[in-house]
């Protein structure tokens, strides 16, 4: 429909995000999708049966602002059985429809007109717009390239007293990177003396290979009181498509999340929040997500192991990255819409979680996938 409206807009250079556009691309050429970072088995039965039995038992109206008390107070209880971190469960813990909300909130809750963030790329697409439209200017630092290890010299560099934030993610997407004790030791180390608030994006706590604990940022005496840290229940309990996640951060961080999330959702759906309640009781879920999804890693990496590309070290998360130095020359745009057109296998670009683009010859691909479509994927890039 054609409109006469004179309108500027808030975000010209945006276009579409990548995963859309991908899976967009994997629907309409019939390509083996793993581009977006869903899985494609289902979440647990008990789960679908207890949403249900809430909606029947009436649980269909506006829950409370920060989320349903029970649900609360299991977050509080599971975070303390994780890493050892008391959260008050009505002042410190705010359950959002999603962790991109969540985000999108925190960002907006401290960030004001040209104050700084750090980013470090590359980055999870809705970090930078949330600053910009915020007013705020975001700061980059690259990840090492290969390691993708953060440089903590460059920075120690970027710090100044108009820096207002700076967000972390582990596991990482896209990388598969886990950060450190010593990592997190680090950025204590350089935000201490200072009004620096973390955003730590965790939405993958659950997902570290190898024996590999989970650093969060909670642990840390002198981030906790200085973060927000973010979940999903979407990653952990296969349910992406219920935008589902919470947010721990201090009484007076919390305080000023909530007022912004009061008017971007009010709440999230009471009957999925009291499933929750419930499921979250039982660790064995998310106990055994690092053996499942390790499974998936070694299964897909076997698969692939002589192939061309090269395969990077994945620690955590459900990304494998894929270097392609020795099959393509192309750009990892170009190449990445060629396969999914001409050879049916859909992946991510690397370049495009970084503000330059930078492009070092990676793809991204999902394997939170059964194993007939890893298999059918790998067959697929063995060819290539
Ligand atoms: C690093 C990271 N942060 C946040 C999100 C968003 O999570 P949600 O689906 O709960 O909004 C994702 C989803 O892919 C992610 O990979």
């Amino acid at each position: 429909m054609e409109t006469t409206l004179n309108l500027t807009s808030k975000m010209p250079g945006t276009g579409t995000t990548i995963f859309s556009v991908m899976s967009a691309l994997a629907n309409e050429y019939g390509a083996v999708n793993l581009a977006q970072g869903f899985p494609d088995f289902n979440c647990p039965q008990k789960l679908i049966e207890l949403v249900n039995h809430y909606m029947q038992q009436g649980k269909n109206q506006y829950a409370p602002m920060p989320g349903v008390p029970e649900l609360r107070k299991k977050i509080a209880e599971k975070n303390l059985k994780c890493y050892g971190t008391q959260f008050d469960w009505q002042s410190e813990v705010t359950v959002v429809g999603g962790a991109t909300l969540a985000l999108f909130c925190a960002i907006s809750a401290v960030v004001k007109e040209n104050d700084e963030v750090i980013v470090i790329e590359p980055a999870y697409d809705s970090y930078i717009p949330a600053i910009t439209l915020n007013g705020g200017k975001p700061v980059f630092s690259k990840l090492k390239y290969p390691s993708f290890q953060i440089d903590w010299e460059e920075i120690k560099k970027l710090i100044n007293f108009r820096t207002r934030a700076i967000l972390i993610n582990s596991p990482h997407n896209p990388c598969g990177t886990v950060l450190s004790a010593d990592d997190m030791r680090q950025l204590e180390r350089l935000t201490e003396n200072t009004d620096i608030v973390v955003i730590s994006d965790e939405v993958y706590e659950h997902i570290l290979f190898d024996g590999l604990k989970h650093q969060s940022a909670c642990m840390y005496p002198g981030l906790v009181t200085r973060s927000f840290i973010i979940s999903s229940f979407g990653k952990t309990y296969h349910n992406t498509g219920w935008k589902m996640g919470y947010v721990l951060a201090p009484e007076k961080l919390t305080a000023e999340f909530r007022k912004i999330y009061q008017y971007v959702a009010f709440s999230t759906s009471t009957p999925v929040q009291y499933a929750f309640a419930d499921f979250l009781e039982d660790e064995a879920h998310y106990l055994a997500l690092p053996k499942f999804y390790e499974q998936k890693r070694d299964f897909f990496r076997n698969l692939i192991a002589g192939s061309r590309f090269n395969v990077l070290p994945c620690a955590g998360s459900y990304f494998q990255l894929l270097g392609y130095d020795k099959i393509s020359q192309d750009d990892d745009y170009s190449l990445a819409v060629r396969l999914t057109r001409e050879n049916k296998i859909a992946g991510v670009p690397i370049s495009v979680f970084y503000h330059d683009k930078t492009d070092n010859r990676v793809l991204r691909f999902c394997f939170a996938k059964n194993e007939e479509t890893l298999t059918k994927a790998a067959e697929i890039l063995c060819s290539l």
